[in-house]
């Protein structure tokens, strides 16, 4: 005769919450956990989105809101407070071309809010219902390796480098960056597992979009599978901060080098704003 442990391990389906998960890598990573097995909740704020998913992939659960609204945010994380999760991604991401536009006020106060704000809110509401849900279950399922309880943040290449003419872009996933790697230290004594994606460029509709439709001219350029195999296998190997591909790692490891004043003058040559 079966355990009750037994009943409940043999039942048992990983459930993951992507945030960002409407469109390019956060839809690539929701379709991948869905083929593993999982079942997958998305967030987005376009209808049009949420509309093609819901017709497309019936089986994913899909909630509107919009993160730039802090109260909108709140409402839907205390609607998904009843619901069980071993995963969350947080794929929500705003960029533009900054560099060759000046960021307008609407621009910076919507970047400023997806990429740190609301990441962490939800980063805040999300570990505490983890903590809450493991005093309950975890001990009873042992979850181990691919299905360890986690917090996933996908921040960018651009939050490695550390120079004080970065980018509001840059600056934001640096302290994405930062910020989970405080979650990391402060979870690692509940056995909740905080990791950090930081990639180069990933060949999405989004980047295609800033680049008249083909972004294949942007260096060390990689399609979404080989993106989403990186990062699953950085949850897997428990990486604190995966930087791939490993070109870019190592260029950017390289600047990180430089004396400062060097490293503000190559970025400020290469990087100026058209005048
Ligand atoms: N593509 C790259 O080269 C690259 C490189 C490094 C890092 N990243 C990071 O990877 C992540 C995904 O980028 P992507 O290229 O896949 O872009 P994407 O397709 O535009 O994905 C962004 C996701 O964020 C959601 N989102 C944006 N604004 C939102 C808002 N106000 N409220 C709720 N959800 C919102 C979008 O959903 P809705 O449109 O439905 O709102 C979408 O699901 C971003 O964090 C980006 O910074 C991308």
């Amino acid at each position: 005769m079966k355990t009750l442990v037994e009943d409940i391990a043999e039942t048992y389906t990983p459930h993951v919450i992507i945030v960002g998960g409407t469109s390019g890598l956060g839809l690539a990573l929701a379709l991948h956990h869905q083929m593993l097995g999982w079942q997958v909740s998305v967030v987005g704020s376009s209808a049009a989105k949420i509309a093609d998913i819901n017709s497309q992939h019936p089986a994913i659960v899909t909630y509107v809101c919009d993160l730039t609204d802090p109260s909108q945010t709140q409402t839907l994380l205390d609607s998904l407070s009843d619901i069980s999760f071993q995963r969350l991604i947080y794929s929500a991401g705003s960029y533009t071309n900054e560099r060759i536009h000046h960021l307008n006020q609407a621009d910076s106060d919507q970047m400023l809010a997806i990429n740190l704000q609301a990441f962490e809110q939800v980063f805040r509401w999300a570990s505490s219902q983890l903590k809450q849900q493991l005093k309950q279950s975890h001990q009873a399922l042992d979850l181990t390796g691919s299905d360890r309880t986690s917090l996933i943040c996908i921040a960018s290449i651009a939050g490695t480098i550390d120079y004080p003419y970065a980018s509001l872009y840059a600056k934001s996933k640096r302290a994405m960056i930062t910020t989970a790697s405080a979650y990391r230290a402060a979870l690692v004594s509940y056995d909740i597992q905080v990791n950090c994606i930081a990639s180069g460029y990933i060949d999405t509709q989004a980047l295609r979009d800033l680049n008249d439709g083909d972004a294949r001219h942007k260096p060390f350029i990689m399609g979404k599978q080989t993106a989403v195999h990186h990062i699953m296998q950085a949850i897997d190997d428990d990486v604190e901060l995966a930087i791939f591909p490993r070109s870019m790692r190592y260029i950017t490891s390289a600047l990180n080098h430089l004396p400062k004043l060097v490293l503000n003058w190559i970025l400020r040559s290469k990087l100026d704003k058209a005048k």
